[in-house]
């Protein structure tokens, strides 16, 4: 067999995991969010949620592929030395496939913002012009184009493609951000922004705790790329010599950073133009953003470095989601990589055509199907950690993180009791939503608890008998 692909470095590595991490869900899904549910409310409990949920389950993705040294497929197979592992990865497969097909369709469009923001083309009827090029024939051409793009760069695989192209863009986006930022700051108008966003509305958190939970979760989730195997096959390629739960909490804090930079963009450009940012949804970012470029000084250079930073960014997470069944196709059937990555992409021309010409379809695929998938990705990863691997899973934490050691039994605890019941407590409140139920707070956690319970004795009894 071939010798799998590597990192150069442990800061190739790092880097490209920030570039999957920091992404849409960052700049276009963060600031969207956190305006529907009361600014700093939302960044609040987003911020706990990442520290005590995202962190732990990014670490015990990345445990699974360096310990698997596979894509889903194959790595959960043999950890658990059973089939389900493999209809586990499969699954993981089928998610980034599918959030792929969403991505590429908003990275086309962010890629056309960027091509005729010089002219300021959208100035004039912001929303009519998202109107008109959202969906349809040209949304279809620009998914096209994008979807090509990361195609390209794919095609040269982990170093000369993906490792590489990390390192230029992933810094790019920051320097950018951090400058829009600071021009954010002079501009008129933005007050009420920071404040919405920055100030503490301990009441709102109080009243609304409860709804808020579910968005925060998914989120967390999203942004730090959890649950759809695409970190763990990034895991994959490193050494024995690096150290997981370092390179974890640099690449959550960059990752947060990034989002946080955004956000100071965003939400307080959408106040100074008096449009609240809750009401748009997916289209907010453009529509309300393209009022506020036009209104202020210099619109047109400052939308063009806006837009090619979001187009970075989007790229670099979308090349994580088409390694991981790329990848798979490789370490499964010995296909080479080329070869993969043209039939990947094709699938995928289809599927984001699909949703390119239907709105409702895509906003459901892009919220809730992409939320619902991931919590279950992350719920299988922590059932292999926590429940079957356990010592396994211990040694591989301790693996060249030194004195980061000794944080390796609390971790696993974390991971096998506490997470399994917040993920729970998440998938079955999106559930019921869906179907209709609400219950209160209380009762969802009583049931999060319950089914935590139920999981652990049938994964107990499967292990066993
Ligand atoms: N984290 C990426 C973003 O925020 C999206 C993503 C999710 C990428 C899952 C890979 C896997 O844009």
């Amino acid at each position: 067999m071939a010798t799998r692909d590597t990192w150069v470095s442990n800061l190739g590595f790092v880097l490209a995991a920030v570039g999957s991490a920091a992404g849409l869900g960052n700049i276009w899904r963060f600031p969207w969010l956190t305006a529907g549910n009361g600014g700093s409310a939302f960044l609040a409990v987003y911020l706990a949620i990442v520290v005590s949920v995202g962190v732990p389950g990014l670490l015990a993705e990345f445990v699974l592929g360096r310990r698997g040294r596979q894509t889903p497929m194959g790595a959960l197979r043999s950890l658990t030395g059973s089939r389900w592992g493999s209809v586990l990865g499969a699954f993981n497969v089928l998610t980034t496939l599918l959030i792929l097909s969403f991505y590429s369709v908003v990275g086309g469009w962010i890629l056309r913002y960027t091509l005729v923001s010089p002219t300021g083309a959208y100035f004039a009827q912001p929303q009519q012009y998202f109107g008109a090029i959202g969906y349809g024939f040209e949304a279809v051409g620009f998914h096209l184009l994008f979807l090509g793009i990361v195609a390209g760069i794919v095609f040269f695989g982990v170093n000369r493609g993906i490792e590489r192209v990390s390192k230029v863009m992933l810094p790019a986006v920051v320097v950018l951000l951090v400058g829009l930022a600071a021009w954010t700051a002079t501009q008129p108008g933005t007050a009420a922004g920071y404040a919405f966003y920055l100030g503490f509305d301990g009441e709102y958190l109080f009243a609304n705790f409860a709804s808020v939970l579910g968005p925060a979760a998914g989120q967390a989730l999203f942004t730090l790329s959890v649950g759809a195997g695409t970190m763990l096959t990034y895991a994959s390629y490193i050494d024995e010599d690096s150290s997981l739960p370092r390179d974890t909490i640099v690449i959550a804090v960059s990752n947060t950073f990034i989002g946080v930079l955004a956000g100071l963009v965003v939400i307080p450009l959408l106040f100074s133009q008096g449009v609240d940012p809750g009401q748009g949804g997916p289209g907010a970012l453009f529509v309300g953003l393209a009022a506020a470029f036009e209104s202020l000084p210099g619109g047109r250079v400052v939308a063009t470095a806006f837009f090619a930073a979001v187009l970075m960014a989007a790229v670099t997470s979308a090349i994580s989601l088409l390694e991981t069944p790329v990848a798979t196709l490789v370490d499964a059937v010995g296909m080479p990589r080329r070869r993969a990555t043209l039939l990947i992409s094709g699938v995928l021309a289809l599927t984001g055509t699909g949703l390119s010409l239907s709105a409702p379809i895509f906003q459901f695929v892009s919220g809730t199907v992409a939320d619902l998938m991931l919590s279950v990705g992350l719920f299988a990863f922590l059932v292999i950690v926590g429940w079957m691997l356990r010592e396994d899973a211990i040694a591989e934490f301790r693996a060249g993180a030194g004195r980061m050691g000794v944080l390796a039994p609390s971790w696993l605890f974390t991971v096998s009791w506490l997470l399994p019941v917040v993920v729970l407590f998440s998938l079955s409140s999106t559930l019921g939503s869906l179907v209709g139920v609400s219950l209160d707070l209380g009762s969802r956690v009583a049931v999060a608890v319950v089914l935590t319970f139920v999981c652990r004795a049938v994964v107990a009894v499967a292990v066993d008998g």
